[in-house]
């Protein structure tokens, strides 16, 4: 596997004329991670996995400066996953003059949920993406259904601009107790580990509450709502939406099979988002 840290090397790395595949990522990685580099694997002859923590799509408050960097250990997992190479510039590299043209996506999808919560954060991701799609110009690219709307935005982004680029989902990798794994896990104390659960324990009692024919959706994301809330949790969101463009379900639309539950909150200083599909 080989590693490179600007756009000239990874210009002359890049394998042609096999089909290449891209897995964009800001390390510190952890098996959900790997489960993309293994469906990357079969979409194509050349893994690309790029590391990069993208200053832009932090707010100025939120744990850029403490975000894990640890591309030595990152390296040898891809390695042993069968990555074929490593993509991780530094910000001179990337960004060589500030990066003053961005991608500003669909306010429609992209100022709701995690955006109205952390704005910019969609124009950030946005813009690297686009940025990584153009050094890699990969026929495919993996996205983690993990941060469900960042997915979204990805693919419709994509198809907006006619990007020569196929979007693949790849589903949320969980811990045994439920837990989806993150690397802001990392954050969490080992009671606040303990709790963590309850975010994907509610989603599921949402899921299988609508599977089970309840169609009150509001009753169901109070009562959520207000379980984690007694739990300690200071919650952003926890809401059903239809699958693709995000939006609350019409009275009376079929929820089962189109939606999907959503949430963000904070245990302590540890912000864990999370999703079940309905
Ligand atoms: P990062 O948080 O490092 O995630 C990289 C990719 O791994 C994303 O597509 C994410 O959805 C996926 N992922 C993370 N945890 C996962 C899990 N438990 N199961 C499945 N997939 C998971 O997302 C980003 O980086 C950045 O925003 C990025 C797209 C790289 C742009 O900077």
């Amino acid at each position: 596997m080989k590693v490179v840290h600007t756009l000239a090397a990874l210009n002359e790395s890049l394998a042609s004329p096999h089909r290449r595949v891209l897995v964009p990522t800001m390390g510190n990685l952890h098996e959900g991670h790997l489960r993309l580099i293994d469906t990357a694997r079969k979409h194509g002859e050349q893994v690309i996995a790029s590391i990069f923590v993208n200053r832009l799509q932090f707010a100025p408050h939120e744990d850029f400066d403490r975000y894990p960097r640890t591309l030595e250990r990152d390296c040898e997992m891809l390695a042993a996953r069968g990555c074929d190479l490593v993509f991780a510039p530094d910000e001179q590299a990337l960004y060589p003059q500030p990066q003053t043209y961005k991608v500003m996506p669909d306010p429609a999808l992209a100022d709701i949920l995690e955006g109205h919560f952390r704005p910019g954060f969609f124009m950030g991701v946005c813009t690297v993406v686009m940025k990584l799609l153009s050094c890699v110009r990969p026929d495919v690219a993996v996205f983690g259904q993990k941060d469900y709307q960042q997915w979204r935005i990805v693919e419709r982004m994509v198809h907006q601009f006619a990007l020569p680029t196929q979007i693949v989902g790849e589903p949320t990798c969980r811990a045994s107790d439920g837990l989806a794994l993150s690397s802001r896990n990392g954050y969490l104390n080992e009671h606040e580990r303990a709790q963590a659960v309850q975010l994907s324990t509610q989603l599921r009692q949402i899921a299988q509450a609508v599977q089970a024919g309840v169609t009150d959706l509001a009753m169901l994301e109070e009562q959520a709502h207000r379980t984690l809330s007694q739990g300690g949790w200071q919650v952003d969101y926890i809401t059903v939406r239809r699958r693709l463009d995000l939006l609350p379900p019409a009275q009376g639309e079929t929820i089962v099979g189109r939606c999907v539950a959503l949430a963000a909150a904070r245990l302590g200083q540890t912000r864990l988002i999370d999703n079940l599909e309905v």
